[in-house]
């Protein structure tokens, strides 16, 4: 029979970092003297160890035995949400949901609940008083009858209350504030916010009751961030928005019921957020056509096109360095595509300041973002705008060759539907289907662009 054994560990009273044995110093954060000792019991897991996931079974099963009913799941009453989990929330599963502070995860979270009445909800709040979440609950306008707030950070405590109310949904604002009396360190520490998220995974999954989990991500790094709980949660929901502009986006990043890459975009209103249902139509200009600089571009995010703007500016250094800044875009991309540009195209902006700007606060990822990055570019240079009916969706190559994109027909029927009368992508793009009323201009390299973009 396996027995179990005590052995000693030191843990970091600051960071939460585990060692084997003492150390003046922390490795992990560099504070001195806070490693403490703590005897831990290692072994067969017991039974507070084992997580028991619905319809678990403890023998292996063929799996064609193994019975594929749907999950079961919950609307959250927001069609942009509910899309990202995959068609709403699924019982006994844990969302984190991630983001800076002040971008709107509290905002979000306490307007499902509003906007859904006939949910029974339990907000448990760490960091605001219940006073101040009503205050935002008459901000967001919404009846909240069924929304029962919970100013508690001690997670024995929330656990039996929210057994007792067996809500249909629990919503915990925020990892960082909550602590587990069976943890030693201080709230926010690594080991604490693992254990939170692991009692509340188990409770999930016990429960069957769903639990959105708000975590802070700081710009700093990961110390006590929630990216540690990455492999521990089910979904994972990560709101961006590069500048304090009005849109955010929410991107699904993990899900075990869904799929990933896939993004919402809000908008921050007085009254709360409000989903943008069709980007697209907030994201291109809101200038007059004939400016210099903007090239629109053709994206995919997740299964969605949609298309927006990139603005760049091109101009000639003032100091002696030329300076290169890019908002919502890799800076070492831009500065490749310029490499690019002036090596196998002959332009010369080794002495040009270019600054780069995605509209709408997105950061962008999709490298068929590249061909419109570098039109607008040259078209900032030349002082020369790009008709306001084109569009592009193409990757640039070192060797300046324009690369097909993935789904460059869908794009194709997207631009088309949105109004615009060409579209530029790679000639060694292959097109599935025809995307009438639209032109696709197919170029092979930077040289060909510029002589069907500026003749
Ligand atoms: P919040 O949701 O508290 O951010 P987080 O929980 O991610 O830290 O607040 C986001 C910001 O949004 C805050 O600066 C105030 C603003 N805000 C609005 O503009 N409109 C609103 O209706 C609300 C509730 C907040
Ligand atoms: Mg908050």
């Amino acid at each position: 029979m396996a027995t179990t054994k005590t052995k000693s560990v030191w843990f970091c009273s600051h960071c939460g970092n585990e060692y084997s044995k003492w150390l003046g110093r922390c490795p992990a954060c560099g504070e001195w003297n806070t490693l403490v000792e703590k005897e831990v019991v290692t072994g067969p897991a017991g039974k507070a160890a084992r997580m028991s996931v619905p319809g678990a079974s403890h023998k292996p099963l063929p799996l064609k035995e193994v019975s594929t009913t749907q999950e079961d799941r919950v609307s959250l009453g927001s069609a942009e949400v509910d899309r990202l989990l995959g068609g709403g929330i699924v019982k006994g599963s844990l969302v984190l949901m991630g983001g800076e502070p002040g971008i709107g995860k509290s905002t979000l979270s306490l307007q499902l609940p509003l906007h859904r009445p006939e949910l029974k909800t339990l907000y448990v709040t760490g960091e605001e008083s219940v006073k101040q979440v009503k205050m935002r609950a008459d901000r967001l306008g919404g009846a909240c009858d069924n929304c029962l707030i919970f100013s508690e950070t001690d997670m024995g405590a929330i656990l039996s209350e929210a057994e007792e109310v067996a809500p249909d949904l629990m919503i915990v604002d925020s990892v960082q504030t909550m602590y587990c009396q069976s943890v030693e360190s201080t709230a926010g520490s690594v080991s604490q916010i693992k254990e939170v998220a692991a009692q509340l995974l188990r409770f999930a999954k016990e429960s069957g009751i769903p639990v959105i989990l708000i975590g802070h991500i700081t710009k700093e790094g990961t110390i006590a961030g929630p990216k540690i709980l990455e492999h521990i949660v089910d979904v994972v929901l990560q709101f961006e928005g590069e500048n304090r502009g009005a849109y955010r986006v929410l991107r699904s990043i993990k899900n075990r019921f869904g799929s990933t890459s896939e993004l919402a975009v809000f908008e921050m209103t007085g009254s709360g957020l409000r989903e943008v249902a069709n980007p697209s139509e907030m994201l291109i200009p809101m200038h007059e056509a004939g400016l210099s600089g903007t090239a629109i571009s053709a994206m995919l995010d997740g299964n969605r096109p949609f298309l927006f703007e990139v603005q760049a500016l091109v101009s000639s250094a003032v100091y002696g360095t030329a300076q290169r800044s890019a908002m919502g875009f890799d800076v070492r991309r831009l500065n490749m595509l310029l490499a690019v540009l002036e090596r196998r195209a002959g332009f010369k902006l080794g002495q040009k300041d270019v600054f780069l700007n995605m509209a709408g606060g997105l950061r962008i990822t999709d490298p068929a973002c590249d061909l419109a990055v570098i039109s607008a570019v040259l078209s900032s240079n030349f002082d020369y705008p790009i008709p306001s009916d084109v569009c592009f969706a193409g990757e640039v190559g070192l060797s300046g060759e324009i690369r097909p994109v993935s789904q460059a027909d869908r794009r194709a029927v997207e631009a088309a539907r949105l109004g615009f009368k060409r579209i530029f992508i790679s000639s060694y793009s292959r097109l599935d289907r025809k995307s009438p009323g639209i032109e696709v201009v197919k170029v092979a390299d930077i040289p060909a662009l510029v002589r069907a973009l500026f003749k």
